[in-house]
């Protein structure tokens, strides 16, 4: 988590920083901070010695900017952070930058120092004070501790060698005004390259307005960054070879486009987007092609089971596709919660594809699991949303969701994205192994191409949504039922409720229920059901039942046409009728809604909810 960012360069350093701090603050918001290199004019007007000069704030990056008005840097090197905290809570005090006790050298820190509590003892022995409570605070004196024989570059090697844990480093140091040095180890970080200037940051959306060349530093690789030039080298202190890329994206793509918030911009363009999804991999005649799979033929129809990881949202849209890759192609497929399957010593056969999806593809879990996959000799691909992404780069194959920059830290479109994808994927394996033929083939493609207009039907009954959210925002717990491939759907419509109105809401199979959650059921108990046209129809009816006998209060997500429900229930939202293992593109776009509705009716922050952050890029 946490979002760094740094700049050497001939411009104002601080305005750059803090605007792409704005950026990366979908990445943690609790508190922000900037360390600037600054020479201060003594008061006879004589020029002093460069200084360190840090400013932090607790909470948003408009609240360091406001620290920052009325004060005149007009140096051009500085780094920025913006915090999800993990190790000390959100303050002034624990946010970044950090400083060596001398003030000399300054860090921001994106990651968990594992072993700091070690290093800070060790580092206590010999003298070397704390301020915070925080884990990144060791580093600056780590490398203060080597920087003695007065060379940065090696201290920071030095200071590299003892570090355990994941970290991405933006380095300053007030004895060397023109050089920025960056290090990382398994969190994010890129190196933008301008003319006369260059930058670091944890991701390209805080580059993007001043270079689209960049390069990818390896891991416990040093950059050491000049207006002029960027040099990389290993901890051995070899100069390493630079590749680099260019980015594709346009950073007017995050805007908010006349939506209140990007919540609702997003849950909004998601028919345009499962459009843009099938005219990218269906081609015109009718077959679907992927374009970066990397694998070949021969491997996918051999394929003899399938383990998808991810985390969150990625992981109902994995759970999902087990229901639809096993129905399509009947191969066994597993679902896994990255961080699980990343310690349990997975069973990775030969003939075994490991599928990682994630919107961002810098969550650490998901990209640890990856790594135990290829330790283990797992071909592995991944769903990913954000191109040239740390997953991205370390799977054989990708297929990307194109659904835009997401920034709500809510996941709506990248979710519906990522089903879309695995529906297409499904077919496409399917026919590929000849377990489905032409004729059903076509007949899901040609269901997944009315989606789109299905979905803008439910998003135009955002009044009617908007009116049952404000009849039920008082209900202390939710709870949400669904069956066969609409149980992921149950479990993603809770997660959207509790992350952005903090209502504990619970997803369950339905025939779950009697199993112990019907226990919670009175007339307090808000329950959301999804009963659309299925095979499971009548069983899912009988639930409903159960609960209307004990008072609990529904809302129901039903089809169109589907008269026996309103004989039952009061609170019914309609959608139009689609083939069932299709039907997790329409069922959710009521419970995305729903979620939204309750959080902005309680007044709450949609787009930055308390304690999350959009990219989980620490275990
Ligand atoms: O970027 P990823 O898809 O890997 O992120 C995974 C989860 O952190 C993410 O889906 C999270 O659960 C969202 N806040 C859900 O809305």
């Amino acid at each position: 988590m946490c979002g760094i960012i740094g700049y050497v360069g001939e411009k104002k350093a601080v305005p750059i920083i803090l605007e792409g701090l704005k950026q990366l603050e979908y990445r943690g918001y609790d508190s922000a901070g900037i360390g600037i290199v600054h020479k201060p004019r003594s008061k006879k007007g004589a020029e002093d010695k460069n200084k360190i000069f840090v400013l932090k704030r607790k909470g948003r990056v408009a609240n360091l900017s406001g620290l920052l008005k009325n004060k005149h840097f007009p140096n051009g090197l500085a780094i920025g952070h913006t915090r999800w905290a993990t190790h000390g809570e959100p303050s002034s005090g624990n946010a970044h930058p950090h400083q060596d006790c001398s003030g000399r050298i300054a860090v921001v820190h994106n990651g968990i120092i594992e072993n700091y509590q070690e290093l800070k003892k060790e580092l206590e022995k010999e003298g070397y004070q704390f301020k915070s409570r925080t884990d990144s605070e060791v580093i600056p004196n780590l490398i203060s501790k080597f920087y003695k024989e007065g060379d940065l570059k090696k201290a920071v090697a030095k200071a590299i060698k003892k570090l355990k844990g994941a970290y991405a480093l933006g380095i300053i140091c007030s004895e060397q005004p023109e050089k920025l040095f960056a290090v990382r180890n398994d969190s994010p970080l890129i190196i933008g390259l301008g003319k006369g200037e260059n930058f670091i940051a944890s991701d390209a959306s805080a580059i993007l307005k001043h270079t689209k060349r960049v390069i990818y530093l390896g891991d416990k690789q040093i950059a050491v960054l000049e207006k002029g030039n960027v040099n990389i080298f290993d901890l051995e202190d070899k100069q390493v070879s630079q590749k680099i890329d260019i980015l594709s994206g346009d950073i007017s793509k995050a805007q908010k486009r006349g939506f209140k918030d990007f919540m609702l911009k997003e849950i909004y363009e998601q028919p345009a987007i499962l459009s843009k999804i099938l005219s990218q991999w269906v081609s015109s005649d009718g077959n679907i092609r992927f374009k970066h799979l990397g694998l070949n033929d021969n491997f996918l129809k051999g394929i003899k089971q399938i383990i998808i990881v991810a985390c969150g949202t990625a992981f109902h849209a994995g759970l999902v596709g087990k229901y639809v890759i096993e129905s399509l192609t009947r191969i066994p497929v597993w679902v896994d919660v990255a961080s699980e399957f990343r310690y349990r010593k997975p069973i990775i056969k030969e003939e075994t594809l490991i599928i990682a999806i994630s919107q961002s593809g810098e969550t650490a879990d998901t990209l640890s699991a990856v790594r135990e996959a290829k330790k283990n000799k797992g071909r592995v691909i991944c769903i990913c949303n954000v191109l040239g992404s740390s997953l991205t780069r370390e799977s054989e194959g990708v297929i990307y969701t194109y659904a835009g920059p997401e920034i709500s830290v809510a996941s709506t479109k990248a979710y519906t994205a990522q089903l879309m994808t695995i529906y297409l994927f499904a077919l496409y394996l399917a026919s590929l192994k000849g377990k489905i033929s032409g004729e059903e083939f076509k007949k899901g493609v040609s269901s997944l191409q009315k989606v789109a207009a299905m979905q803008n039907k439910i998003l135009s009954q955002n009044k009617e949504i908007k009116k049952i959210a404000r009849r039920h925002l008082h209900f202390g717990a939710f709870l949400y039922l669904g069956r066969g491939v609409n149980f992921p759907t149950a479990l993603e419509g809770a997660l959207k409720l509790k992350e952005l109105s903090y209502i504990p809401a619970e997803g369950y199979a339905a025939g779950e229920m009697k199993h112990g959650p019907i226990a919670l059921i009175d007339e307090y108990r808000a329950v959301v059901c999804i009963i659309n046209s299925s095979p499971v129809y009548s069983k899912m009816l009988s639930n409903i039942q159960e609960i209307i006998a004990r008072k609990g209060k529904i809302i129901a997500i039903a089809n169109k046409g589907d008269e026996q429900i309103q004989n039952y229930l009061k609170e019914v939202i309609f959608i139009p009728k689609i083939e069932p293992l299709f039907s997790p593109l329409l069922t959710i776009i009521p419970l995305q809604l729903l979620a939204y509705y309750v959080a902005i009716l309680k007044k709450y922050d949609v787009d930055k909810p308390r304690n999350l952050a959009k990219s989980v890029t620490v275990e």
